[in-house]
């Protein structure tokens, strides 16, 4: 008896209670954790960002030298000579909250069902998008600070100029009114998950960029399949913000009277993956179009043994695929410079999960399979624009919402969320991948390449779990709850899993977004973070936060001791979490009291 394992267990913690009361308005941490606001919308970016204020009354001008709104995908980037105690904290600034204005979001209806916006607040939602860099460094008492004077903050915005390179570089499906060239994009939009290159570049990942625009021609939108199969918007006004009453290039309705169409093909130049350098403050984020069109939620890298490498995208719409990038080049550790531009050229694939537990990476190569002119494909750039497409006609699965993909350390086996689908068994067949009508908590889903190789075309894949209730669960009556409502998960439960990442010691953390107000998360509550053990499945609740809010972004230091965490549009009042305080998404910083490593 009291024979000691030989190895500790993954998980040395005590998990933490659901929290499903409307008023929840913090973070609750594992016991002997500390969690703490780190960086906060209208934090100081640069040095000369001024002081934030509650009421929201600062301009355009402050906010492009502050955080950004809805901070998502994060990554800390060590410097060498101290890895542990600093580094660059690089954070995604997804879209934008009503909260970021003094009077809310305001506008004016016109008569023909269009939006006019006050300038001056589209400038500062476009300015609170893209992304934040900001060198930080633990001080002598152990306290992680800005560092003020820093050449390396940096502010990205959806105003920032960028190149593009690969394929679609100067491509005339790329040229608009305002880029006759079509080499040069103005920002970056809906930056949720990223990835991080060996080379030490940080790539973000452009989403729902669709909702930002418009065609307002609803004939020339159903003839285009990079506008229709990709849900730009058509109607009067786009989605989201209606910026195209005020900036020009977010109407992409054709107009023949100007080079170009007009702004017909600004939509064309989103949902790609963009390669920031953040250890080069005056760099031009590149948008690398090899890599292929999506509503692209994330780029994870697996490396092989020989240098070739993996990158894995989730695609989050109902039915959208799984993707991989095989770049034709290898890595050279010892020469980083020539993996600059590694991502420009390659093979994209999308996945096909089959019934028996197999599965098929289905390339994107243009006049093959069908991806022909009679198809719609007059070229490789035309199956790069509509790879969505491009991969309806190859075969590839659609799943339910595919969202962050996460690469274990050793065995390179591979995860991926897949947060829900309303619409499964219904608009999309059931499947083994995607086995649940109605699909409200989602799953998690998990391959292993052949002979675990990133660049391998064939793999076999298991469900990890369904998340959800428990078996024999009630409603907030007491009735039983419907199959579809039941998961698989093995300890503690929880709703639509988005975040997903390993640690070094290969602890799966899982990260939530799912809706509180919703009759389905009555028993799950506010979005958390969990931790699972990729071999026995049991999942531990590690962390709660406040009401409204997604948690999502997650980075360590390379020892693992500390941790950063976002809590994206709280709903109440967080982080001031006094009732009143105007709610700011918020990077948090989570530590142990003793210095261990998070979650041992
Ligand atoms: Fe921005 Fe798919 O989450
Ligand atoms: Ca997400
Ligand atoms: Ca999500
Ligand atoms: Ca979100």
């Amino acid at each position: 008896p009291g024979a000691q394992p030989l190895v500790a267990p993954l998980m040395g913690f005590t998990g933490v209670a659901a929290q499903t009361g409307a008023d929840f308005d913090r973070i609750l941490v594992a016991d002997g954790y500390r969690a703490e606001a780190f960086f906060s919308w209208g934090d100081a970016v640069l040095d000369s960002a001024p002081p934030w204020r509650d009421d929201a009354s600062q301009d355009w001008q402050a906010q492009l030298l502050q955080a950004g709104d809805n901070h998502d995908g994060m990554h800390f980037f060590p410097f060498e000579e101290a890895p542990n105690a600093h580094g660059l904290l690089v954070i995604n600034h997804e879209y934008i909250n009503p909260t970021l204005h003094s009077d809310g979001f305001s506008y004016t209806e016109l008569q023909d069902g269009r939006r006019q916006r006050p300038l001056d607040q589209v400038r500062k939602e476009q300015a609170a998008h893209g992304v934040s860099v900001l060198e930080i460094r633990r001080d002598t008492e152990g306290q992680w600070q800005r560092v003020s004077g820093s050449r390396y903050h940096r502010r990205i915005s959806a105003m920032t100029p960028m190149v593009v390179s690969g394929p679609l570089r100067g491509d005339r499906r790329m040229r608009t009114a305002s880029d006759p060239s079509g080499t040069e994009v103005l920002g970056t939009l809906n930056n949720c998950s990223m990835g991080v290159t060996p080379w030490g570049t940080y790539l973000t990942c452009e989403e729902n960029f669709h909702n930002y625009f418009v065609n307002r021609d609803a004939a020339d939108h159903a003839s285009r399949p990079t506008h229709q199969r990709y849900g730009i918007g058509q109607g009067q006004r786009s989605a989201y913000y209606a910026w195209e009453s005020v900036d020009a290039r977010f109407d992409a309705t054709p107009d023949e009277q100007q080079p170009h169409q007009g702004h017909v093909n600004e939509p064309h130049r989103f949902g790609w993956v963009v390669e920031i350098d953040p250890f080069d403050p005056y760099s031009t984020p590149i948008k690398r179009t090899a890599m292929g069109r999506l509503g692209r939620e994330c780029s994870v890298l697996s490396m092989g043994d020989d240098g070739r490498m993996a990158v894995y995208s989730g695609d989050d719409a109902r039915g959208e695929y799984v993707w991989k990038f095989i770049p034709d080049g290898r890595h050279d550790p010892a020469n980083r410079a020539a993996s600059r531009d590694l991502l420009d050229s390659g093979i994209l694939y999308a996945a096909r999960f089959d019934e028996d537990g197999r599965g098929h990476w289905l390339p994107l190569i243009w006049g093959v399979q069908g991806l022909t002119a009679a198809n719609g494909f007059a070229d490789q750039q035309a199956v790069l624009l509509n790879a969505r497409g491009a991969a309806d006609i190859l075969g590839a699965t659609p799943m339910d919402r595919p969202e962050w993909v996460a690469v274990h350390p050793e065995s390179r086996e591979v995860y991926v969320t897949l947060t829900n689908n309303h619409e499964r068994g219904d608009r999309s067949p059931l499947d083994a991948a995607n086995p649940r009508p109605n699909n409200q908590h989602g799953q998690i889903l998990r391959w292993r390449e052949d002979g675990a190789d990133p660049a391998a075309t064939a793999f076999k894949w298991d469900l990890f779990l369904l998340a959800g209730d428990q078996p024999g669960a009630t409603d907030a009556e007491g009735q039983p709850l419907p199959d579809n409502l039941i998961g698989t998960i093995q300890g503690d439960i929880f709703s639509s899993p988005d975040g997903l990442a390993f640690d070094g010691g290969g602890r799966l953390w899982i990260q939530t977004d799912s809706d509180e107000e919703a009759a389905h998360t009555v028993n799950t509550g506010c979005n958390q973070l969990l931790c699972a053990d990729p071999q026995t499945r049991e999942v531990r609740r590690f962390l709660v936060g406040p009401r409204g809010a997604e948690i999502t972004g997650i980075t360590w230091t390379p020892d693992y001791r500390t941790l950063w965490i976002n809590v994206q549009h709280p709903g109440i009042s967080y982080p001031a979490s006094d009732g009143h305080s105007r709610p700011r998404s918020t990077t948090v910083m989570i530590t142990h009291e003793d210095g261990r490593v998070i979650g041992s």
